[in-house]
């Protein structure tokens, strides 16, 4: 069954004002065309924007914990529909079923985390200098959020942002990934079963440059909620910035790495490494595109992965004996291409080429298996430093742990570190002289729990970690101090004589 999607704008269900549309179709069989949805531009934008600006005030007038309420009856919603909605993911984004599912309970961890947190306390007190004097600081929602969200994760991503959005008050524009435009219009429908009111969520769906354009613009827009590319995050952040008053918050890209120590366990080291660089094909912004290993593990280690990564299966998603789908689009498999291609020139030893898989094209779909090689770190190196996206690791010799922290520090990206060892004192010198913004002991670079915070430094992000800690982003902290003396105190002891 081909899915007929619209825009959800005010309640109501609409076309794209031009009546154009798009197709998404499967990526591990692309003859399969799974819906077709609103080809948006401006005007519907300008229509979304509207209806959330005109929901706010009803919407924020509503008891924080009657908000939260909402994401539970979601919650129920989604449980009951889980498997569907997994199967609809894994044929939409490509992942492997049971990745697909993982997405899905991401997305319901985080609307709990949402409905949890609803009844947590939305401010806090603090002292004045004076006795009669009583501060205190309150959130209060800024209007109208701009959601825009990545094909990988097409379920949790967007509640993330949607979740702490709309719990603090405000609504929001939604545009998911124009390659998960089906993904994102189930969750919509859900929300609107759940009973969130009219206009509190719009569903926008369309093309970054004709939808997400001009709704990043949009002078009534509070906030940018974006994660994606560090390109496409870049022009968001300049939009803002020429705007009054719009925040930008941005997670982008990852050139994420493993640092393997000597005194690693062996097995944990590989397995680490392998979930890090190959799980949803490495198309995680937290997937590991390079694996540090210290030179006395340096030659055992690279045969042990590189004879895993020959095992790992690839092909339909839907299959539960596969590890790894096929890559989201034709673009992704050029630019996987291009970088395999790069590793050579760089001077890469290939240990293990599966781009090209042994029947092959691309098996109808985008199929690409995993490229592994050794390449010892240089400054020149731009394999070594650029994110890739895809199933492609670099297996690097350090000397030590100092030259594993300069080696890893050594990209303009600084978003998820692990590091296998049983020394506590080195994991703790990786903690402290290592950029990143997740980091793991003796655990992939994947795997991030929804309450913990999700952000990166440089290149990664805007340093306003999203999940939990987007309640401050989503929000204006006031301070409210009331006096109680019939007398007026100055703070600073400022004399408050008028005559
Ligand atoms: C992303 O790749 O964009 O930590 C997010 C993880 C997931 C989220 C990844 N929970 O692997």
């Amino acid at each position: 069954m081909v899915i007929e999607g619209r825009n959800l704008i005010g309640g109501e269900w609409v076309s794209a004002a031009g009546g154009a549309a798009f197709e998404s179709v499967n990526p591990a069989r692309t003859d399969e065309v799974i819906g077709r949805f609103p080809r948006s531009g401006a005007k519907d934008a300008e229509r979304a924007v509207a209806a959330a600006k005109e929901a706010f005030p009803g919407w924020r007038a509503l008891s924080r914990i009657r908000r939260g309420e909402f994401f539970d009856a979601f919650v129920q919603l989604v449980k009951a529909e889980r498997e569907p909605l997994a199967d609809l993911l894994a044929r939409e984004c490509g992942k492997p079923r049971n990745e697909a599912l993982a997405d899905v309970v991401e997305g319901i961890h985080m609307a709990q985390y949402v409905f949890g947190a609803s009844r947590m306390p939305l401010g806090e007190v603090l002292a004045s200098e004076f006795a009669a004097k009583d501060s205190s600081v309150v959130r209060k929602p800024k209007g109208v959020m701009a959601v825009i969200t990545p094909w990988n994760f097409p379920f949790a991503i967007p509640l993330w942002l949607l979740g702490p959005s709309l719990v603090e008050g405000n609504t929001a524009v939604f545009k998911p990934s124009e390659d998960t435009p089906a993904v994102g219009h189930r969750l919509a429908e859900l929300m609107r079963e759940a009973g969130f009111p009219d206009g509190v969520v719009n569903l926008l769906q369309g093309t970054g440059e004709e939808a997400g354009d001009p709704l990043i613009r949009h002078k009534d827009v509070e906030a940018v909620l974006f994660t994606g590319s560090f390109e496409v995050g870049q022009l968001i952040r300049k939009a803002c910035a020429e705007s009054e008053h719009r925040l930008a918050v941005c997670e982008m890209g990852g050139k994420n790495a493993l640092i393997v120590l000597k005194d690693a366990r062996m097995d944990l080291a590989v397995r680490a490494g392998l979930l890090s660089a190959f799980k949803t094909a490495g198309q995680r912004c937290v997937s590991a595109g390079r694996i540090l290993i210290e030179e006395p593990l340096y030659e055992e280690y690279c045969r042990r992965f590189a004879g895993l990564a020959a095992r790992i299966r690839v092909g339909d998603p839907l299959d539960p004996a596969m590890f790894m789908g096929p890559l989201i689009n034709e673009a992704a498999v050029q630019k996987v291409t291009g970088y395999n291609k790069l590793a050579r020139e760089e001077g890469g030893e290939i240990l293990l080429d599966r781009a090209e898989l042994p029947d092959g094209e691309r098996r109808g779909g985008h199929f690409m298996g995993p490229f592994v090689y050794k390449l010892a770190p240089s400054p020149k190196s731009r394999v070594l430093r650029e994110e890739v996206f895809g199933p492609h690791v670099a297996l690097v010799p350090v000397r030590d742990l100092d030259h594993a922290i300069e080696v890893y520090n050594d990209t303009p990206y600084g978003l998820a570190c692990a590091v296998a060892t049983e020394d506590y004192r080195k994991a703790r010198r990786i903690q402290r002289e290592c950029e990143f913004g997740l980091g793991y002991v003796n655990l992939p670079t994947i795997g991030a729990e929804v309450h913990l915070p999700f952000g990166g430094v440089k290149r990664s992000g805007t340093g306003m970690p999203s999940a939990a800690a987007l309640f401050a982003a989503v929000t204006h902290q006031v301070a409210w101090t009331v006096n109680h003396a019939e007398e007026i105190e100055l703070a600073q002891g400022l004399s408050s004589k008028v005559d």
